[in-house]
C-alpha cells in the first residue's frame, strides 16, 4: 500500500514538473507557425520570395547588434532589397509580434533556432531571454529603418553577407 502511494506521489511530482515544459514547447511551436507561413516549416524559405532562416537565424543572432536586428525585424518588420547567400529578395515582412509577450517571442526565437537552425548554431550561441527581448524591443524601428539597420550589421560583420 505504502509502496503504491510513493509511486503515485512520484508520478504526480513527475507530471507537474514536465507539464509546464511541454506546454512551453507547444506554445513556442504555435507561435513559430506564423513565421512558417512564409519561411516554411524547415526554414528554407522560397528563393527570391522569402529568405531562409535555416543556416541563418542563429548566425544573425550571434552578436549584440545582430540580436537587436533580429528582435527589431520581428517587432517592426523589414523591407528593402536584401541579399542572402547570393540570392536577392525585395519583399516586405510585416511586423509579427502583435499580440505576443516578450516571453512568447524569446521562446519562439529559441524554438526556431533549435528546430530549423540547429546545425547552423555557432558554438556558444546564447538563447534569448525574456528580459533581453523586452529591452531590445523598446526599439522596434519600421520596415525601412530595419533595412538600414541590416546594412549597418552587414558592414560590421561582412561574413553575414
Ligand atoms: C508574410 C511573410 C512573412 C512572415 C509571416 C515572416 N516573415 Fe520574416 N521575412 C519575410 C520577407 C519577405 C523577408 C525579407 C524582406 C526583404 O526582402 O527586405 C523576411 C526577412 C526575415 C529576416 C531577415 C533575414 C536576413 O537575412 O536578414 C528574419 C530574421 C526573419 N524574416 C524572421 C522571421 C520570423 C522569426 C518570423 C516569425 C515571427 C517571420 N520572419 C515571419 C517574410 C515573412
Amino acid at each position: 500500500m505504502r509502496k503504491h502511494l510513493i509511486t503515485a506521489g512520484l508520478l504526480l511530482a513527475g507530471f507537474s514538473l514536465s507539464a509546464p515544459l511541454l506546454a512551453n514547447t507547444d506554445q513556442a511551436e504555435k507561435h513559430f507557425s506564423r513565421c512558417v507561413a512564409c519561411h516554411l516549416a524547415d526554414g528554407q524559405g522560397i528563393p527570391g520570395a522569402f529568405p531562409p532562416l535555416k543556416n541563418r537565424l542563429a548566425k544573425l543572432s550571434n552578436s549584440e547588434l545582430g540580436r537587436q536586428y533580429v528582435v527589431q525585424v520581428v517587432y517592426g518588420g523589414l523591407m528593402g532589397l536584401i541579399s542572402v547567400g547570393g540570392q536577392n529578395y525585395s519583399g516586405v515582412m510585416p511586423a509579427q509580434a502583435g499580440d505576443l509577450t516578450a516571453k512568447d517571442v524569446s521562446d519562439l526565437l529559441n524554438y526556431a533556432v533549435d528546430t530549423v537552425d540547429k546545425e547552423g548554431k555557432p558554438e556558444g550561441w546564447v538563447p534569448f531571454s525574456e528580459k533581453e527581448v523586452a529591452d531590445l524591443s523598446k526599439h522596434k524601428g519600421n520596415p525601412m529603418s530595419n533595412g538600414s539597420l541590416r546594412k549597418r550589421l552587414l558592414e560590421k560583420q561582412p561574413e553575414l553577407k
